[in-house]
């Protein structure tokens, strides 16, 4: 994790309620997948601010990330008492084969190594374990210029614009099980995994 990523997140924890507000429609979904799976372990890596912590109805949560600002204000909204603990999702102090569940929503294409991150998550999770991945993918249509065209401004805000699942080699330890689209022209997607 730079330095650079966990700075920003501080500075912007106060404004990341703005953004949340256009993520809602696709954090109900999946709260609605998250939800109807058998109870069990679940990290969310990334947790940020807390704005979805009120959206866990089951499981035994426990819920990372690099900002202590972002922390501080999820611990303020901690209404049921989730696990939250400072960590970077890259080299995760939990044992092997710990969790059923690793949540990644808008993490994977904010952290400086994804290859990593899913390297850690696939580690932690037992087998069979599902990963869900709520995140912005490059489209192989026109919209990929937009995406390029993006990409200097989108470094300074540390994220890639550029990202595609399928070049990181560590999702083939995954079999895909689930992918929801949010429009025909979103670039959003949820994905859902199992470890292989
Ligand atoms: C765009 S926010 C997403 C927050 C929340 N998951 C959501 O969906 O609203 C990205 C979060 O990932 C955190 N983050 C960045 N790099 C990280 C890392 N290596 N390990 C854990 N968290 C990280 C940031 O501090 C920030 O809180």
């Amino acid at each position: 994790m730079s330095y650079q990523t966990h700075s920003f997140y501080n500075r912007f924890a106060v404004f990341y309620p703005l953004v949340d507000f256009f993520l809602r429609p696709q954090k109900a979904r999946l709260f609605h997948e998250i939800n109807r799976l058998p109870d069990g372990n679940l990290l969310d890596i990334g947790v940020g601010n807390g704005a979805q912590l009120h959206l866990y109805e089951k499981h035994h949560i426990t819920g990372i990330d690099t900002s202590s600002g972002m922390l501080q204000i999820a611990s303020q909204r901690n209404h049921n008492h989730i696990l939250l603990m400072q960590m970077n999702g890259e080299a995760l102090l939990f044992g092997d084969r710990q969790f059923d569940y690793v949540v990644l929503s808008h993490v994977i294409a904010v952290v400086d190594n994804p290859e990593r991150l899913l390297e850690e998550a696939f580690r932690v999770l037992k087998p069979n374990g599902r990963l869900l991945i709520l995140n912005h993918f490059t489209p192989d249509n026109w919209l990929k210029y937009v995406d390029r065209a993006f990409g200097i401004i989108s470094k300074m805000v540390h994220f890639k614009s550029v990202f595609r699942m399928h070049e990181i080699p560590t999702i083939n330890r995954f079999q895909l099980l689930k992918e929801v689209r949010f429009a025909p022209l979103s670039y959003f997607k949820l994905l859902v995994y199992q470890k292989k």
